[in-house]
């Protein structure tokens, strides 16, 4: 082996010896800081998309392919979602193609809170507090309630739904109510 060759070889061992120590020390470090830096992550958030994951009733995220797999077609779901109005139930939208709609519709009453339910065989939301009735995109039919349902934006993402703020206009137009202004997001 010649002098020069000699004085390479513990040159390489060096190197090699300090890349592991390192890379060992990052690993390390991102092994402890990640379960930290998830910490401070919104929990609900899904990769890449926006909004909060819909929940069940026992607070974990709905998966759409289930979710789809028990739904008929036009049904609305009941799901826990965003705070818009104090209270968060909202009802994931299945159109007719048994997709999950653009829009989720607040399930708190205009009138005086209470939680309305979905009347599938009617496709209305009927509320058993003091009677009022939605369409089934949450337009008031009747009152006493004095607007319609809160809308939310609906995403799917990684096999969830997220739930967003709707702050675009108010498709919905009926006798009682025809206000493009969505009032919710004031
Ligand atoms: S709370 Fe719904 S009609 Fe009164």
């Amino acid at each position: 082996m010649s002098e020069s060759a000699a004085q390479e070889i513990p040159m390489s061992r060096r190197q090699l010896l300090s890349f592991v120590t390192g890379g060992a020390i990052a690993a390390t470090t991102a092994a402890t800081l990640y379960p930290v830096v998830l910490y401070f992550l919104p929990p609900s958030t899904a990769g890449g998309g926006e909004g909060v994951a819909a929940k069940d009733k026992e607070g974990k995220d709905i998966s759409v392919s289930k979710l789809l797999a028990a739904a008929t077609p036009g049904e609305r779901v009941l799901t826990l979602g965003l705070d818009v109005n104090g209270g968060d139930a909202t009802y994931i939208v299945i159109n007719d193609q048994k997709e999950v709609a653009n829009f989720g519709i607040n399930a708190v009453c205009t009138h005086l809170g209470c939680v309305v339910p979905w009347d599938n065989g009617a496709k209305q939301f009927k509320c058993p507090c003091h009677g009022s009735v939605y369409n089934a995109d949450g337009g008031l039919e009747r009152g006493p309630a004095p607007q319609p349902l809160a809308l939310v934006k609906t995403t799917v993402s990684e096999d969830k739904v997220l739930i967003a703020p709707w702050t675009e206009q108010d498709f919905r137009c009926t006798d009682l109510w025809c206000n493009k202004d969505p009032y919710w997001a004031k």
